[in-house]
């Protein structure tokens, strides 16, 4: 089956990405599986976040090909990536700070042709408990009646980080792109973070995890993708890398596995 644990969910080969002069990415041939967390890691500059939005429909790649599920897909916008699966949560959140939590699941659905009727027949009362379902049901978090009920800015940090998976997991997606959710978060509230997103696999979801702290990678990565200058020079299973030889590779672009595709 297709679907299978070990199988290809997606795959971007020959991905090349300029901006005027600057070449963002040179050829990157980069892989997630069914059910697999991939740590995305590299300097500032690297390509990460180039990366991850050629793969959810921000920016066309100049060169390469992108699979999903095993077919091409050209995706030209971010809605399209999402009606195919592909959904992400950004490192500012996009969050709406005046609102509560289950308005911010429910926004911006009314863009979603499939959801506007849902948002149009569903009552305040219908969306707070459907956010609280999602919340503890999907993503096993426990968060108060009362902070549901509060504008987003009033919600600690890792309870804003909540929300905003809740959103993106709200319609199921296959694959859940997180660039840099731990960053503006506590200590104690990363390993919330971290769990949610183990628990999200044991449900399913693949996703591409990119963090700069590489304890936080190490932690949850099933396979570990090194980015160096627009360069894959790393793609190894956790248990086959150490976090000195990701840093060498981070800093050197040395590529210990240079036959690697
Ligand atoms: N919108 C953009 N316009 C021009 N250059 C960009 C743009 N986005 C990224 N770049 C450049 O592409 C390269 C890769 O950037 P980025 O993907 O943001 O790296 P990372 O997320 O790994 O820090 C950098 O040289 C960056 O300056
Ligand atoms: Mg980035």
């Amino acid at each position: 089956m297709s679907t299978e644990r070990g199988q290809m969910l997606l795959e971007a080969r020959n991905i090349v990405k300029k901006f005027g002069g600057v070449v963002a990415l040179r050829g990157v041939n980069f892989k997630v599986h069914y059910q697999e967390i991939v740590g995305l890691v590299g300097d500032n500059g690297a390509g990460k976040s180039t990366l991850i939005k050629v793969i959810s429909g921000v920016y066309p790649p100049e060169e390469g090909e992108i699979y999903f599920e095993g077919r091409r897909v050209f995706f030209s916008t971010p809605r399209e990536a999402r009606d195919a699966g592909i959904e992400t949560v950004y490192q500012d959140l996009a969050l709406a700070p005046n609102m509560d939590a289950s308005m911010n699941v429910f926004i911006g659905r009314e863009v979603v042709r499939r959801d506007w009727k849902v948002f149009r027949t569903l009552d305040k009362k219908k969306m707070f408990e459907e956010t609280k379902r999602v919340l503890r049901d999907i993503l096993g978090v426990h968060v108060e009646d009362n902070a549901i009920r509060s504008p987003v800015l009033s919600l600690s940090g890792g309870q804003r980080q909540c929300v905003a998976i809740a959103r993106a997991i709200y319609s199921a997606p296959k694959l859940l792109i997180m660039d840099e959710p731990t960053a503006a978060i506590s200590v104690k509230e990363r390993r919330k973070v971290l769990d949610l997103m183990l628990n999200l696999k044991q449900r399913g979801i693949s996703i591409i995890f990119i963090s700069h702290t590489l304890e936080e990678i190490f932690s949850v990565a099933d396979r570990i993708v090194v980015l160096n200058r627009g360069n894959l020079v790393r793609d190894v299973p956790k248990e086959q890398t150490s976090i000195e030889d990701v840093v060498t590779a981070m800093v050197s672009g040395s590529s210990q596995n240079s036959d690697l595709r």
